[in-house]
């Protein structure tokens, strides 16, 4: 006999799938761009936030712009390439909030030049900071919420470059590239404490990171021109995939890649035949 639709799903169960009420994010790289958005999109949707960043003053910007809002914002100095200043930002985070519910690891950098003018302190930095730092975070983070809550969401953000690079993009693609391959082992490891681990691949964001490149009118347009929507990201484009990433409607994701580009990594918009 076959089932009726209602025993499959009711509407109940639609309700409050989308929801971040009572969430508890834990935000690293939180003071600027992409991690700023997410921490404010967190706390307007309801949730509590511990923003970690390693510059303090930006943190206290931050800080000070969420005041007298409402929902609370804690703030943590935390240097992602440091292992001890991230254990103490766990223990920081679990003291103000209790739990955590989802860990957004942000803080990223991207030297961009060609390998033969590339400096072996600019790698190291880059290494440490976009794949160590991420590494330091599963273990140091993700491991520990695993174990003690049996429940989470983790979300990093690699970029698109991971899919195709450019001139002088090799060291950070290859990096996130890192990142993601990191992510589908953790999330194997990581399933048997209901651990979800996803990585956001966005395109070209506005944001301090690449404001150099969007203040020149010509890089702008034909950065945009790579995306059939013919536009950069904005920071709110990729708080709405991460935030998802948080709510009970996206439980069964798991070790995937969002790409938050406009289409740019699988489509090359550049030529268009006349058809
Ligand atoms: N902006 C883009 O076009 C773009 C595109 C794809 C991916 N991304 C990635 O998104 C992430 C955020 O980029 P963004 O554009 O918001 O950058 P951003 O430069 O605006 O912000 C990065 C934040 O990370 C913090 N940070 C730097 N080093 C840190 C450390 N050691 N410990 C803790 N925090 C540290 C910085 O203080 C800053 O607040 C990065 O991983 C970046 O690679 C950005």
């Amino acid at each position: 006999m076959p089932m009726e639709n209602y025993e499959y799903c009711n509407f109940e169960e639609m309700r409050d799938i989308l929801s971040l009420d009572g969430i508890r994010a834990l935000v690293i790289g939180a003071a600027s761009g992409i991690g700023l958005g997410i921490s404010y999109g967190v706390l307007a949707n309801g949730g509590t936030v511990m923003a970690a960043d390693i510059n303090d003053k930006a943190l206290e910007k931050l800080r000070l712009s969420v005041d007298g809002r409402e929902g609370t914002m804690y703030t943590e100095a935390c240097d992602l390439t440091s292992v001890d200043s991230v254990r103490n930002l766990y223990s920081a985070a679990i003291q103000k909030l209790g739990k955590i519910d989802v860990v957004y690891v942000v803080a990223g950098i991207d030297p961009v030049q060609r390998i033969e003018n590339f400096d072996y302190e600019a790698f190291d930095r880059a290494v440490e900071l976009n794949f160590k730092g991420a590494f330091i975070a599963l273990k140091e983070i993700a491991v520990k919420i695993g174990k003690a809550f049996n429940k989470g969401s983790v979300v990093l953000i690699a970029s698109s470059l991971t899919q195709r690079t450019e001139i002088g993009q090799g060291v950070y693609s290859a990096t996130k590239g890192a990142v993601i391959q990191l992510a589908r082992a953790f999330s194997a490891e990581m399933g048997k404490y209901n651990i979800r681990v996803n990585v956001i691949a966005p395109g070209i964001v506005e944001t301090p990171m690449t404001e150099s490149l969007r203040k020149d009118k010509k890089s702008y347009s034909e950065c945009a021109a790579k995306s059939p929507l013919n536009r950069w990201a904005r920071v709110k484009d990729v708080v709405g995939p991460a935030l998802f990433l948080a709510t009970e409607g996206a439980s069964f994701i798991n070790a995937s890649v969002i790409f938050v580009d406009g289409g740019a990594s699988f489509i090359d918009n550049r030529f268009i035949p006349e058809i």
